[in-house]
């Protein structure tokens, strides 16, 4: 059971569902935030993304009978240009990877449950925070995935990890933690490399009739606090 692995499971800054847009944050993380110029992610925080290969690749998401086409090597900029261009050429490749800061805040706390096609590999540049991944393609006998979580911060020896990896296709959700020091106001800060590159076309949010098909009951109640609203 993920009871006992992940009491207490609570927002440490519940956000009103009614916030339309984020609300105010300690001044050094404001400072922060302009500087980086991150912007509010709709999963929750804050993101920029800080560099974007310019190779396209082959998407290899596609089914294997509708390989990429010689397009492949042209940048999808100059495609766009091109009067010939096929919009759903656009589709056929992706970045060859992609790379964001995310920062998580007592604003903005929650990173709510969602999956990517590619996948992603995180670093830890300050922060702690819990990680909680369900495993969609790895479900037992009773019909249910597998669900991990885990502490991202900087005491590795108390097993907190400084970098973590999420497959492709699992579904991950991420909130806050208060440091030793009982504060969190200088915030969360990863930063994340997807591979091949992102794209909303490969991005969704767990619902939450997904959620319980996926994990028991039990666990569905103690995990879904963190469904987008
Ligand atoms: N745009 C919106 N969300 C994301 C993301 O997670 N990564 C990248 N690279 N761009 C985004």
């Amino acid at each position: 059971s993920v009871s006992s692995s992940i009491a207490p499971l609570q927002p440490i800054f519940p956000r009103p569902a009614s916030a339309t847009s984020p609300p105010p944050e300690p001044p050094a993380l404001a400072s922060l935030i302009s500087h980086l110029k991150l912007q509010p992610h709709i999963e929750g925080g804050y993101f920029a993304e800080t560099d974007r290969d310019t190779l396209r690749i082959p998407n290899p998401f596609l089914a294997a009978s509708a390989p990429a086409t010689a397009t492949t090597s042209k940048s999808i900029a100059a495609l766009r240009g091109d009067p010939d261009f096929d919009p759903e050429q656009e589709n056929a490749t992706r970045s060859a990877s992609t790379s964001i800061f995310y920062l998580l805040t007592p604003g903005t706390p929650l990173g709510a449950w969602h999956r990517n096609r590619g996948r992603t590999v995180h670093t830890l540049h300050w922060g702690k925070g819990r990680y909680v991944i369900i495993h969609a393609d790895e479900v037992g006998e009773d019909g249910k995935a597998r669900v991990e979580t885990f502490v991202v911060g900087k005491d590795v020896l108390k097993g907190e990890r400084l970098q973590w990896i999420v497959e492709g296709g699992k579904f991950k959700s991420s909130f806050l933690l208060p440091d030793d020091e009982g504060e969190a106001s200088g915030g969360l800060l990863i930063s994340e490399t997807v591979i091949p590159g992102f794209e909303y076309s490969d991005h969704d949010f767990l619902r939450g009739e997904k959620l319980k098909e996926l994990v028991t009951p039990e666990q569905a109640k103690e995990l879904g606090w963190m469904l987008r609203n």
